[in-house]
């Protein structure tokens, strides 16, 4: 269908203004009077509408009317002109119906809440709001892949179907074409029969696959869909979430550390110079002072605590908070929140987590008590990264495996990276998710996936 995209109108003017063009889209508002009436369309290639001005006895009535119902698909023709109020717009010549749009199209209103859009996530993407989630989100991926590419990091694939629990928090979903009421004794007899002839799952973390490829390849990441069968109704847990996994080798802790850093930054940059309309509109409408919170992340160093410091930080606060605080136990949403939010006031890794609490790969620390791992918690969210320098001995990582009950028969060809020339190597994951949340300012992760995935939603 021959048509300009409304963007390469508002691109570049001078190839267009004075001259008739054909544009596609679906009608936004549309308001009539006697002598003349005004549709705005969205063609989804535009955060901004194209504003279409009919002039009555100009353009033929019935094929007018029937394009004025919100939701209604149209190809209009018409003359391309400046215009005061909105920059631009086309003086309406003629106009098609692609797709007629009837009174119970729930998208009425100029106006509507996120928890009612949440019910229709079919139909959202016709909204404002989704619209600039979708565009940062695009664009978010891209300065992703950007930076990794700029800093020699080979992109890898890791399966989604795995059998190994990386971070043995038992939160797996499980892969399996057996018949419901299958009848065994045993976990093993019953997945004998089963498609991979043992027990699978869908992936929680790419971690263990993507050291495997960065002990040969150097320096890789991984960006894909993660699975956590979590009972975590929060505004930040999804089921199916998006994570970004760089595995570096030749890098202790706080290598690492700087690479995140300097990763974070890097696509907040790209996106706020992609996205300026988008983020302009989440200032607004969605968090205000958005802008100044990311551009003072740009320009400050992010904090640095060591987990012992900041339960000592929390205790001395004088705050009542739910979760009791105390060294050894996990930090809690409300505990990031404190340091974060009200104490640091900016990103902050908190460094060297008690062993107990913490996965069976982090490096061990010499004081027999700590791991070399890292979150990174923002304000407003909480922890967005998990991090940490991996143990490159293979008696201390097979102890650590030992202790935490786990099988080292289904780890051998992991075990082999330590056995055959291990190095030191680290790396973190990113929510993606929660990074749209934070450069965003939307306040629940189902607002920023397209179709959600949480406990009981499907
Ligand atoms: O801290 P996590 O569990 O770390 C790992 O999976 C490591 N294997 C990463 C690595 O070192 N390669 O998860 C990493 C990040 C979290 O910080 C959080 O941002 C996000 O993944 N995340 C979730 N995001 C949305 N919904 C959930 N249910 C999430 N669980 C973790
Ligand atoms: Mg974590």
């Amino acid at each position: 269908m021959k048509h300009i995209d409304i963007k390469e109108l508002y691109a570049s003017p001078d190839k267009y203004v004075g001259k008739s063009v054909t544009v596609c889209g679906w009608v936004r508002t549309a308001r009539d009077s006697k002598t003349i009436a005004f549709v705005e369309i969205n063609d989804g290639t535009a955060f901004k509408n194209m504003q279409l001005i009919a002039e009555k006895g100009k353009v033929e009535e019935e094929s007018l009317k029937s394009v004025m119902p919100v939701g209604t698909a149209i190809k209009a023709v018409g003359k391309y002109v400046e215009s005061e109020k909105n920059g631009y717009e086309i003086q309406l010549e003629k106009v098609e119906l692609l797709g007629a749009c009837p009174d119970d199209y729930p998208l009425q209103k100029k106006r509507h809440t996120l928890e009612f859009l949440r019910t229709i996530p079919h139909l959202r993407a016709r909204t404002r709001y989704f619209e600039a989630v979708f565009a940062v989100r695009d664009v978010l991926s891209h300065a992703v892949h950007g930076y990794f590419k700029r800093n020699g990091y080979k992109y890898i694939h890791a399966p989604i179907i795995t059998g190994s629990d990386c971070e043995g928090a038992g939160e797996m979903f499980r892969v399996t074409t057996k018949d419901w009421n299958a009848k065994a004794k045993t976990e093993s007899e019953y997945y004998k029969d089963d498609f991979f002839g043992k027990k699978a799952g869908l992936t929680v973390s790419a971690q263990l696959e993507g050291e495997m490829a960065a002990m040969g390849l150097g320096r890789i990441y991984t960006f894909g869909p993660t699975f956590r069968a979590e009972h975590s109704n929060t505004t930040r847990h999804a089921a199916e979430f998006w994570q970004i996994e760089p595995e570096v080798c030749f890098a202790d802790i706080d290598d690492i550390i700087e690479i995140a850093e300097d990763f974070i930054k890097s696509i907040i940059r790209d996106t706020i110079s992609a996205c300026p309309d988008e983020i302009d509109f989440f200032d607004s409408w969605v968090e205000k002072g958005l802008k100044e919170k990311l551009n003072h992340v740009l320009n400050s160093d992010f904090g640095r605590v060591t987990y012992t410091e900041a339960v000592e930080i929390l205790k001395k606060s004088g705050r009542q908070f739910t979760y009791p605080v105390e060294w050894g136990l996990d930090l809690q949403t409300e505990h990031e929140k404190y340091l974060t939010d009200e104490y640091f006031k900016k990103p902050l890794f908190v460094v060297d987590y008690p062993a107990d609490i913490k996965a069976f790969y982090m490096k061990q620390n010499p004081d027999g008590k700590t791991v070399a791992a890292t979150d990174l918690l923002v304000p407003g969210i909480g922890e967005i990264i998990g991090c940490s320098e991996r143990e490159a001995d293979l008696e201390k990582l097979k102890a650590a495996m030992t202790k935490r009950g786990m099988p080292l028969d289904g780890y051998t060809e992991y075990l082999d990276t330590r056995k055959y020339g291990s190095v030191p190597h680290s790396g973190f994951g990113l929510g993606f998710d929660r990074a749209m949340m934070y450069i965003t300012g939307v306040q629940n992760i189902r607002d920023t996936l397209l179709f959600p995935r949480t406990v009981g939603t499907l």
